[in-house]
């Protein structure tokens, strides 16, 4: 692991968060990770919506009968690239579930073989960078940014945690036919969860009753899990996270950061270098109802 400053270390073109125990033996043994059918990850670029694609695929799994008992969401679905001192992940009971920011690349060759299931979440980048400098100032492993310019700069460099954010598409959308795996979108999510709720129990094979799907979204909408400790990470130590994980939930919290020249600079930086892309991005439409 090469250190690039005090937050950040960089491993095979990856940028992991120093001080969460990344480890080159660890990224390594990856290669030879056994994956099983009934394993499922959700992978996301930082600040898509991670916690909350974790949160509904655990009450998912949970309602459907079948998930062991972990003291949190965090226990339940660790990270794939940070096991922090946790037992192998070889000797985990199914079904296993984990996150994972990293790129294709660094993931087990088996998930090619189409085993296990990923599920991938993608969120318009200028509220993933808000949402990230928002985060820097109460996430102790991260780089407490002077500004939101700082932090944009290093963002658009890809000197930050997962690397560039126009990379990590790319590269996952470009692998999309050699994984089983879902594409999902923060905003359509947000504009309606239950579709999305049904649309990941489909993908899983999860066949769940009327009320169990009312259940999670229920218990997935911002409201409630603000308001739950386990989802809203209020376990986690207040030396590592000071303040609430769940922040606004919004699309298009951007605008109420970025200048007017940010936003053209950051428009520019797309076009040149997502024009290619035949992806369908559904933000510059999006708008978002008021939660109950
Ligand atoms: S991380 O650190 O990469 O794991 O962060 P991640 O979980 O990917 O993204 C955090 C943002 O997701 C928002 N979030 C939600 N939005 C809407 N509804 C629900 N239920 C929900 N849960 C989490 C969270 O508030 C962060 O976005 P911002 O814009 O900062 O509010």
């Amino acid at each position: 692991m090469e250190q690039i400053d005090d937050y950040i270390c960089r491993y095979k073109n990856y940028n992991f968060v120093l001080t969460v125990g990344a480890s080159a033996e660890h990224i390594d043994s990856l290669e030879t990770f056994h994956v099983r059918d009934s394993d499922i990850f959700v992978v996301t670029y930082p600040k898509s919506g991670t916690v909350w694609t974790q949160q509904i695929v655990i009450l998912i799994c949970e309602l459907d009968g079948g998930l062991n008992d972990y003291p949190n969401n965090m226990e339940q679905m660790p990270w794939l690239e940070y096991p922090e001192g946790r037992p192998g992940y070889s000797l985990r009971p199914s079904p296993r579930l984990f996150n994972s920011h990293l790129s294709p690349a660094l993931m087990p060759p088996e998930l090619k073989e189409k085993k296990g299931k990923i599920i991938y979440v993608m969120r318009n980048p200028k509220d993933t960078v808000v949402s990230f400098y928002h985060f820097s100032q109460i996430c102790a492993e991260l780089e407490n940014p002077k500004t939101f310019g700082d932090t944009l700069e290093r963002y658009l460099e890809g000197n930050v945690l997962a690397g560039c954010w126009f990379d990590h598409i790319r590269v996952w959308n470009a692998a999309r036919d050699q994984y089983n795996i879902l594409f999902l979108t923060y905003e359509e999510m947000v504009l309606d969860l239950r579709a999305a709720v049904i649309k990941i129990c489909s993908f899983l094979g999860k066949n769940l009753s009327e009320a169990a799907i009312k259940e999670v979204v229920h218990k997935s909408s911002f409201k409630t899990m603000k308001e739950d400790r386990k989802a809203n990470y209020r376990f986690a130590p207040k030396e590592r996270l000071s303040g609430d994980f769940l922040r606004k939930g919004k699309i298009g919290d951007w605008k109420n950061v970025f200048t007017v020249a940010q936003s053209e600079r950051f428009d520019q930086i797309f076009q040149e270098r997502m024009a290619d892309m035949d992806l369908k991005f559904i933000w510059d439409s999006a708008e978002q109802k008021e939660e109950p």
